[in-house]
């Protein structure tokens, strides 16, 4: 596993610097297989970085190639402002000439639990067989618990091991979510963090100055055999130095 840490002075860099690795990866993996997929985040953060990609990347990337899923959903209608799917829609899907057959949109109009095994079989039968899939790209965030995806501190997503889609039901929720996995997030080529804003300096602080070692989901990403890179802005990022 490669890591590499970029701290940005400001968001608007952050944003910038994230499209255009992200741009540069889609490109590549479409260049070498004809085809990326890419697992996107949810929650606020990717807003900015999603709009940037559909207004600057509109052209350059061939959308038509592109393979989207997320990495977790909000058990919340498809028209509810806090889906991620919605949020995602509004500032990407709709700007850019993807095939709408190759959006994965995570269900959730039935059970959650139901929702995580279709979600599961459907990436099963995208890449056509029951080993653990290989993502081309992952976006996470990072909670200001350590979280990342719906993986969240103290649930059963933390240790799951088998599935590669879990249900999750978590006391400091509002709401049940979908999430991927670790071992299906650990599996992937590319993960990429974006971290932004001054509420995720705690986090931050604990994560890479003090290395705190309490068992935050977000320490557990190691993609064994892919690169991960940590995008921050100085915001998130504090007085932190990079090597
Ligand atoms: C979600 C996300 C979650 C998110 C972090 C950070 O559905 O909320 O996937 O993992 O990335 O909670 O959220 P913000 O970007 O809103 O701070």
């Amino acid at each position: 596993m490669v890591s590499d840490i970029k701290i940005y002075e400001t968001t608007d860099e952050l944003n910038s610097g994230a499209a255009e690795l992200i741009a540069g990866l889609i490109s590549s993996f479409i260049r070498l297989n004809f085809k990326c997929t890419f697992v996107l985040s949810g929650g606020s953060t990717p807003e900015r970085l999603f709009t940037l990609l559909a207004d600057n990347y509109k052209t350059e990337i061939d959308w038509k190639k592109v393979f989207l899923f997320w990495g977790d959903e909000r058990y919340l209608p498809v028209d509810h402002p806090g889906n991620n799917y919605k949020m995602a829609n509004e500032h990407l899907l709709s700007h850019v000439n993807i095939d709408p057959q190759s959006i994965f949109r995570i269900n959730t109009d039935t059970s959650p639990e139901e929702s995580a095994k279709e979600y599961e079989d459907r990436i099963k039968k995208f890449f056509g067989n029951n080993e653990l899939p290989v993502f081309d790209v992952v976006l996470l965030g990072l909670g200001k618990d350590g979280h990342v995806a719906s993986i969240f501190p103290g649930t059963d997503a933390v240790n799951e091991k088998e599935k590669w889609v879990a249900a999750v039901k978590a006391d400091s929720l509002n709401t049940e979510r979908i999430t991927m996995t670790l071992p299906v997030i650990n599996n992937a080529k590319n993960v990429i963090f974006l971290i932004s804003g001054e509420d995720k300096k705690e986090i931050v602080e604990k994560i890479f100055i003090k290395k705190e070692k309490d068992n935050f989901p977000a320490l557990m990403v190691k993609p064994q055999n892919g690169s991960l890179f940590y995008l921050m802005d100085r915001a998130a990022a504090g007085d932190m130095k990079t090597e």
